[in-house]
């Protein structure tokens, strides 16, 4: 890969220890892949925030790079292990709270805007059509890729850090136009509407597909909720980091002449193999990470009502605060729902506390069942709160 002269210096440690690393990181990660050079970059989104999942390792690093290292670009970073505030009402102990603040803290150090959220794009970091940028977590690069336009690989927590310290990223990948083509059309002959739906699209087609980039046809709208939750599920199921659907997304593509086909039994059977039969003894929602709208919904639903049972929504704290100005917040906490921000029912340190999961979310299932080994139940946002008030599934 060609690196230009001030490249070569900071490779060659005239920038201080933490450049040179992350250049190291990028140089490699070119050279791997192939690219010419390296390429300029607006914005990124840093993975790998959870103490849970950093270990004592991870902190070390990122206190190493903090020691002389900063992003030169707008950089958000994902969930952490626990909401940075009210993590006691979480359950989350001392100990791992302390080791999460100094995640939090190196993250801060390094001049990183510590919104701890997987959906930067609702919160101020929402790059336009055709920016470069380098983001980890899987949903937000699936949402950046086709809702918005903007042009990023899949990034690991380190390779984002690196390209947010250096301000660029290797040029390759779905950073090239011809790399961003769909490869199979796929005919959407099912009722889809409710994120719950969404969910199941993306599993269904993420086992049919696999990591092909799908033209979806026959969808006739879809709202952000909509898109953020079928983000998720397909790079989850399918390792699909862009897809198109007709008159919806931004990019431009060809349409394959290769056809799938989902029906109404495709979405039904995607369910049924996330819905395994056991009490729900947790109601996990915002996953990702709920928007506005979500809270509002949810709030109608909950007004006067209290919940039997364990319910949390993640949200992003900056969504939070906008929720309690509009006194969507106070409604849902006052039925006993935890609105859990900067975090999630993924990465909080959850393992052992709760059997079986209700969600809308299809990745959230995965997590369940992966990280916690818990059991699932995917169903719709109403259906999860009825649960939540009633302890009832209604199908
Ligand atoms: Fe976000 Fe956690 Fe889901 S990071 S996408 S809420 S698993």
């Amino acid at each position: 890969m060609n690196l230009e002269k001030q490249d070569k210096e900071i490779l060659d440690g005239k920038h201080g220890h933490a450049a040179q690393k992350s250049m190291e990181i990028l140089a490699a990660l070119g050279e791997i892949y192939g690219a010419e050079k390296l390429i300029p970059i607006t914005s990124v989104q840093v993975a790998g925030v959870s103490y849970h999942n950093l270990g004592d390792a991870g902190l070390e690093y990122l206190e190493e790079l903090a020691q002389d290292g900063k992003v030169s670009i707008t950089t958000t970073l994902n969930p952490a292990g626990m909401d940075l505030v009210d993590w006691k009402k979480l359950g989350i102990s001392k100990d791992f709270a302390e080791k999460q603040i100094k995640v939090i803290n190196a993250f801060k150090k390094l001049g990183i805007e510590t919104t701890a959220t997987c959906t930067p794009y609702l919160i101020g970091n929402k790059p336009q059509l055709g920016e470069h940028i380098a983001w980890s977590e899987s949903s937000a690069v699936c949402f950046a890729n086709s809702v918005l336009g903007a042009r990023t690989n899949r990034e690991g927590g380190p390779s984002a850090l690196a390209a947010a310290i250096i301000g660029k990223t290797p040029k390759y990948g779905l950073h090239l136009e011809k790399n961003r083509q769909a490869q199979v059309t796929v005919i959407a002959n099912a009722k889809i509407s409710t994120l719950d739906d969404f969910s199941a699209l993306g599993y269904a087609l993420g086992k049919k597909i696999e990591n092909k980039i799908p033209y979806i046809v026959g969808l006739k709208n879809a709202n952000t909720d909509q898109l953020k939750i079928f983000s998720a599920s397909i790079a989850t199921y399918g390792g699909t980091a862009i897809f198109h659907i007709e008159n919806i997304t931004p990019n431009k593509t060809i349409i394959p002449k290769e056809k799938v086909e989902i029906h109404n039994t495709d979405i039904k059977n995607a369910k049924n193999a996330l819905t395994d039969n056991c009490a729900v003894d947790f109601v996990a929602l915002g996953c990702p990470h709920a928007s506005l709208r979500e809270l509002k919904e949810i709030s109608d639903m909950l007004k006067g009502k209290k919940v039997k049972i364990t319910t949390w929504i993640s949200t992003a704290r900056k969504t939070k605060q906008e929720a309690e100005k509009l006194g969507i917040l106070k409604t849902i906490e006052d039925s006993g729902v935890i609105v859990a921000a900067d975090t999630c029912m993924a990465v909080a340190p959850l393992k052992g506390r709760f059997k079986c999961m209700a969600t809308n979310s299809a990745k959230a299932c995965f997590y369940a069942h992966g990280s916690n080994n818990f059991k699932t139940k995917l169903g719709s946002t109403k259906q999860c709160i009825n649960y939540a008030v009633n302890g009832v599934w209604n199908n």
